[in-house]
């Protein structure tokens, strides 16, 4: 038997890197926060990325190599040997990530990049298209879904705890635009894979859904 791969897709602020990084920790395998992978790529790009021709943009990916350090739920996602850090975590960050992730090529090596991971290493996968489109094979996938209200407040709290400014309605505002741009595009849209568990995160504190996931991951094995 191979590597396993669980998938937790859903929108903005929604919870997924608390749980999935809690679920690696459960199951000791790897996490992967493929939205830190879009992140980096729009940090490294610049807010003229959005405009670059396909070949120019492809050319400057094919220098952007992501790898996992480690296997366990300690594994580091690197970009060129450097640790991904807070920086990207910006909304202005997540927009242009967003922008450039509605572009075929991007999708395209971004893919085929987390593929390989996901075969070298067991892993749980948070993103958009974890579950429909990277990994459709997945034994276990999740989407997880929460009033905007809720998602942006989150968010909200956890700038305020890295010590940025926060401004709650921009923040909601934000992830609306994001969530639109990312559900309405024409390539790996966010949307539940027909085979995904869907999660409620608005009512439920992270240990009692970690609970949940945790018993359907092992029904499934
Ligand atoms: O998850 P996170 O908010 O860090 O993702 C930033 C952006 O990257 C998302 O808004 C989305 O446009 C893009 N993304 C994606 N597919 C993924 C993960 C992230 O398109 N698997």
């Amino acid at each position: 038997t191979g590597p396993v791969t669980i998938t937790i897709d859903g929108p903005a602020g929604v919870g997924k890197t608390t749980l999935a990084r809690g679920l690696a920790r459960r199951l000791k395998i790897a996490y992967l926060d493929t939205g830190a992978m879009y992140r980096a790529a729009a940090w490294m790009l610049g807010p003229s990325a959005a405009e670059m021709q396909e070949e120019e943009l492809a050319k400057r990916l094919d220098g952007m190599r992501f790898t996992l350090k480690g296997a366990g739920p300690d594994s580091c996602l690197l970009l060129e040997d450097r640790v991904i850090g807070e920086q990207v975590r910006t909304e202005e960050v997540g927009l242009l990530a967003s922008s450039i992730a509605a572009l075929k090529v991007v999708r395209e090596y971004m893919k085929k990049s987390q593929q390989k991971m996901g075969r070298e290493t067991s892993l749980v996968a948070e993103g958009r298209d974890m579950g429909t489109v990277v990994f459709p094979d997945a034994s276990c996938k999740f989407f997880l879904q929460a009033d905007a209200g809720v998602r942006a407040a989150r968010r909200c709290r956890q700038l305020q705890e890295m010590g940025r400014e926060a401004d709650e309605q921009k923040i909601l505002e934000q992830m609306r635009r994001r969530d639109v741009q990312d559900s309405e595009r024409a390539i790996a849209p966010l949307v539940p894979a027909p085979d995904a568990v869907n999660i409620d995160t608005g009512s439920l504190t992270p240990e009692e859904i970690l609970d949940r996931m945790a018993a359907i991951f092992a029904d499934t094995g």
